[in-house]
C-alpha cells in the first residue's frame, strides 16, 4: 500500500496570500496544495491537507489521523509556540510529524524562537517560504519509508 501523508495547517494559514505577504508571500494556500499534490503524485503518494484555525479542532484532526497516516507535515502556526496540547498530542503520535514554517522563525520576534514541538518531531523546517512544505513532504515521506520497512 503507498504511502498516506496528513499535511496539517493551523490558525491563519488559509489567509496566506493576503496575510502579512511581505512575510509569509503572496502564494495562496490553495495554489500550494496544487503544487504538493502534483508533487506527491509524481512520488506515488497520497496527501490530505487540513486546516484550523482552533487548537483543539487540530487535536482532533491528529488523533483521529493517528491510525490513518503514515507521517504528519505540520505547521502549527502560532500554537507553535504556545499550545502544550499540540505538544503532547504530537508527543503521542505513533507516526512522525516533521514541523514546518514558511518564514525563518529564528529571524524574528524572540517569541517565536522558541517552539514548543521542536523536541517531540522528527525535525524541523522553517525558513523557505512554499518551499517548506515540499521539504517537509519529502522529509515525512523519508521518515514513514523507513518506518514502514521495519
Ligand atoms: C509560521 C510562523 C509562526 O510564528 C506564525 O505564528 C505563523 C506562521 C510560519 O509558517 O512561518 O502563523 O508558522
Amino acid at each position: 500500500m503507498g504511502l498516506h501523508i496528513l499535511i496539517l495547517n493551523g490558525p491563519n494559514l488559509n489567509w496566506l496570500g493576503r496575510r502579512e505577504p511581505g512575510i509569509y508571500g503572496s502564494t495562496s494556500w490553495p495554489e500550494i496544495q496544487a503544487e504538493l499534490e502534483e508533487y506527491a503524485a509524481a512520488r506515488g503518494v497520497t496527501i490530505t491537507c487540513r486546516q484550523s484555525n482552533h487548537e483543539g479542532v487540530l487535536i482532533d484532526i491528529l488523533q483521529e489521523g493517528a491510525d490513518v497516516f503514515d507521517a504528519v507535515v505540520l505547521n502549527a502556526g502560532g500554537l507553535t509556540h504556545t499550545s502544550v496540547a499540540l505538544r503532547d498530542c504530537v508527543a503521542a503520535l505513533p507516526v512522525p510529524v516533521v514541523e514546518v514554517h514558511l518564514s525563518n522563525v529564528y529571524a524574528r520576534e524572540e517569541f517565536r524562537h522558541r517552539s514548543l514541538l521542536a523536541p517531540v518531531v522528527a525535525g524541523q523546517i522553517s525558513g523557505f517560504g512554499p518551499l517548506s512544505y515540499r521539504l517537509g513532504l519529502e522529509a515525512a515521506i523519508a521518515l514513514a519509508e523507513k518506518r514502514k520497512r521495519r
